[in-house]
């Protein structure tokens, strides 16, 4: 009898729970309907996003869905389980929102507490006026100046990359390019960003590529992190769960502060990102802040972060789209070999600028590919959309669907097509600048664009001036994307034949 009653109370507290949960999520679905936008209807409870929460598909993917069941429409409301987000769809719109008033949107709303989390006190997660004079110090960074310095550690890289591809080009082998040119751009982003050589091409299973693993794994303890910040912000973070998992934070903490302490006791000077932070903090008024020196292992990891998967995804997909289309192939192949030959056989940093169709190849890769596959912004001010009578509310996220535009075909013709003539300077100026976005735009764009471009053109000139790739029966034609990884990524990796130069690898 206890036991029944036991029972009984225990189902009350249950159904009371779901009811008021229910009462709870259909408050919350009515939010576009009372204000009057246009939105895709919700399902409890998670919304429009059940793909995403199950992981069953992409951001990418599922964004696609919304973009075209809004179709017609400058913006759209949606939901992510229950929080409404805004998605806009107008070229002009996200022009106003990115660029002319920035000011309402200039934070990416991704919830971060640095007492908590110290690493996520980097620049892409900072708001407000932190963001600011956070991005205004780390802008010379980037500088051109700053690239050619940089660059020949860079093509070092390239190179031990070239060296490692003879063995399997000799054989006529298959290689899955995803990992080998994941190891190469950490080789990159290690001594650039942290001064520190890894060869993780030579050695596959070094502590860095192990840490560069670790970070992008979709392990339980990572999607349930990632899932609580997404869903309940503010009470993860009362909670004190931290977004980065304790142990990579102490490893990158560790590491970088390591390096600068052994840099200035040896007076070491090297022409990289680290140094570059090195001499920022020294020239800063100390009493201004007590963490600058966390704050230098803060953005060489965000660095790493933002700057590995990218640009090694980047190339692999290039490498993908070249070994299907074997002509487009031969003509890279061709801009290669006679620019090179004008600077002497030397990959110089002019040489690389000079490679106009290669710059269209990297173009098109990143049109069909966006490692990033939607922009986010908050709205930190109300803020009335001009020429309706919709005023979005402050607190509001914004989602730019880059990877749905990306693949719409009025602005795009058969988007599925690999055509790099898409970014002939005709065929640019004929089209909206805003319906092409994989680095962002407006004071927010990447602040690595031009590094990361530059790894991924010497990655794959070091690869297709001596070698020609073409696909094997391990190659995964159509491509599947892995919906648990938050950059866009390929399921299986990529395969490919590789050969010297001049044998049939097709
Ligand atoms: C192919 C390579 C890359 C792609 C496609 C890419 C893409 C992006 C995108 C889409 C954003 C958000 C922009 C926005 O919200 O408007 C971003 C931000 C950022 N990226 Fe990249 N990125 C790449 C390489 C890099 C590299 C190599 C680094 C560093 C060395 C880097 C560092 C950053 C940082 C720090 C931010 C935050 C900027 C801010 O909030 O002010 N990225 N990137």
């Amino acid at each position: 009898m206890e036991e029944f009653y036991c029972a009984s109370v225990l189902l009350s507290v249950v159904v009371a729970f779901l009811g008021a949960l229910y009462i709870y999520f259909k408050h919350k679905f009515s939010y576009w309907e009372k204000k009057g936008v246009l939105y895709l209807k919700p399902s409890f409870p998670m919304g429009n996003c059940k793909d995403i929460v199950l992981m069953r598909k992409s951001f990418g993917e599922t964004y696609t869905e919304h973009y075209k069941m809004l179709a017609g429409n400058k913006f759209g409301g949606i939901y992510l389980t229950h929080i409404p987000q805004l998605m806009i769809r107008d070229p002009d719109l996200i022009k106003t929102v990115l660029v002319k008033d920035f000011d309402h949107f200039h934070d990416h709303g991704f919830a971060s507490d640095e007492k908590i989390d110290p690493l996520s006190g980097n620049l892409f997660m900072s708001t407000g006026s932190k963001w600011r004079e956070l991005r205004a110090k780390l802008s010379p960074t980037f500088t051109s100046g700053k690239m050619k310095m940089m660059f020949h550690t860079v093509i070092k890289c390239g190179m031990e990359l070239q060296e490692h591809l003879k063995t399997p080009a000799d054989q006529g082998g298959m290689l899955e390019f995803r990992d080998v040119l994941a190891r190469y751009s950490t080789d990159v982003i290690a001594s650039c960003a942290f001064g520190i050589e890894c060869n993780c091409l030579k050695n596959p299973d070094a502590e860095f590529r192990k840490w560069g693993r670790r970070i992008f794994e979709p392990t339980f303890d990572a999607i349930v992190r990632s899932l609580l910040y997404m869903l309940m912000p503010s009470v993860t973070m009362s909670l004190g769960i931290s977004s980065t998992p304790n142990d990579i934070t102490t490893f990158f903490r560790t590491l970088v502060h390591e390096t600068v302490k052994f840099r200035e006791k040896h007076s070491i000077n090297r022409n990289d990102f680290l140094q570059l932070l090195i001499r920022l903090k020294n020239n800063e008024n100390l009493e201004s802040d007590a963490s600058t020196e966390d704050c230098d292992g803060t953005q060489v990891f965000v660095f790493f972060v933002a700057g590995f998967e990218t640009s090694s995804t980047t190339m692999s997909f290039c490498l993908y789209e070249l070994a299907l289309n074997r002509d487009i192939q031969q003509r890279v192949q061709d801009e290669i070999d006679n620019v090179l030959q004008k600077h002497d056989g030397k990959i110089t940093y002019e040489a690389v600028q000079e490679m106009d169709y290669l710059d269209m190849t990297v173009s098109e890769t990143l049109r069909k590919y966006p490692p990033v596959t939607f922009l986010s912004r908050e709205c930190n001010k109300d803020y009335p959309i001009p020429g309706t009578d919709v005023t979005v509310e402050k607190g509001m996220q914004i989602v730019i669907p880059v990877e749905a535009m990306q693949h719409d075909p009025e602005y795009f013709p058969e988007p599925d097509k690999f055509e790099p003539e898409r970014f002939s300077e005709e065929a640019k100026s004929s089209r909206h600048h805003y319906v092409y976005l994989p680095f962002g735009e407006g004071p927010r764009l990447c602040i690595g664009m031009r590094f990361g471009l530059m790894q991924t053109k010497v990655g794959l000139i070091s690869v297709l001036s001596n070698y020609e790739v073409g696909v094997c029966e391990k190659t995964s034609i159509p491509l599947k994307k892995d919906p648990k990884q938050f950059i866009n990524t390929p399921a299986a990796g990529i395969w490919l034949k590789i050969g010297s130069r001049g044998t049939k690898t097709s």
